[in-house]
């Protein structure tokens, strides 16, 4: 059942962040009790130039490490891209795919986002999928067919819920401060569960972690946390810093 899920609180740190913001993965596994590790996982997606070193780092801090992105490639003349292999290589255990930034700036298609979460799978990587809708589709009454759209088109159907978790992020809400309302987001996210249940089957979907993202704050972890289905968040923002990220972790407190 949902409530046996271990959650997650991933950061994703985008385009920020420099050797020295690896201090910040020791502070955060400061604050990470004993406690809190039987409950919950941590991972921080770094940007690619940072996930060798702060793999190093996380070496037994009890904290994962992740990529931002990947290509769906194993290798090959795809300058300046990355493949899920070498991630994994670099210490990753995991990779975003289909963040609503990617598929905006670089064009990405559902069936890309597919294929990178096939990438991340056959790489022993976990695919860490995004979906959410726009402003524009939830003003036009669209969200909930947005997602089923984008979850139907970027999850291989033989993903399980080892190598799967999926991420609802409004684009809306990302960056702006703005979040839905605990309702909203149990809807969303009780839909996702029910289409799971038919992408990658009934045993798997119960097990797969769903993570609310956008604008997620110590102030707003609490209340978004304790909604059904929600198993933990992915945090843009509030992850740069361990004392902010610490204050979305104590939610699971
Ligand atoms: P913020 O938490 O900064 O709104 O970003 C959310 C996000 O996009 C995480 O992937």
């Amino acid at each position: 059942m949902a409530q046996m899920i271990r959650p997650m609180v991933a950061g994703n740190w985008k385009m920020n962040g420099s050797r020295a913001s690896l201090d910040e993965l020791a502070l955060m596994s400061t604050g990470f009790t004993p406690a809190l590790r039987q409950k919950l996982d941590i991972m921080i997606c770094p940007p690619a130039t940072l996930v060798l070193a702060a793999s190093q780092r996380a070496v037994g801090i009890g904290i994962a490490i992740g990529g931002q992105d990947c290509h769906a490639n194993d290798a090959g003349a795809h300058t300046g891209d990355l493949s899920a292999g070498m991630l994994f290589d670099a210490g990753a255990t995991a990779v975003i795919v289909g963040h609503s930034e990617r598929r905006a700036d670089h064009g990405e298609s559902d069936a890309t986002v597919g294929a990178k979460a096939e990438a991340a799978r056959r790489n022993a990587l976990i695919a860490i999928v995004c979906v959410g809708e726009t402003r524009a589709d939830r003003e036009a009454g669209k969200t909930l067919a947005v997602v089923r759209r984008q979850l139907k088109g970027s999850i291989p159907d033989h993903m399980t819920s080892r190598d799967l978790v999926v991420a609802y992020e409004p684009v809306w809400a990302i960056g702006t401060g703005l979040t839905p309302t605990a309702a909203d987001v149990a809807d969303v996210h009780a839909m996702i569960r029910q289409d799971l249940r038919r992408i990658v089957g009934k045993e798997e979907a119960e097990k797969v972690r769903i993570l609310y993202g956008g604008s997620v704050k110590p102030s707003n972890a609490k209340e978004l946390m304790l909604v059904p289905n929600v198993n933990g968040a992915l945090v843009g923002g509030a992850s740069l810093k361990a004392l902010d990220l610490l204050g979305i972790v104590a939610a699971y407190a």
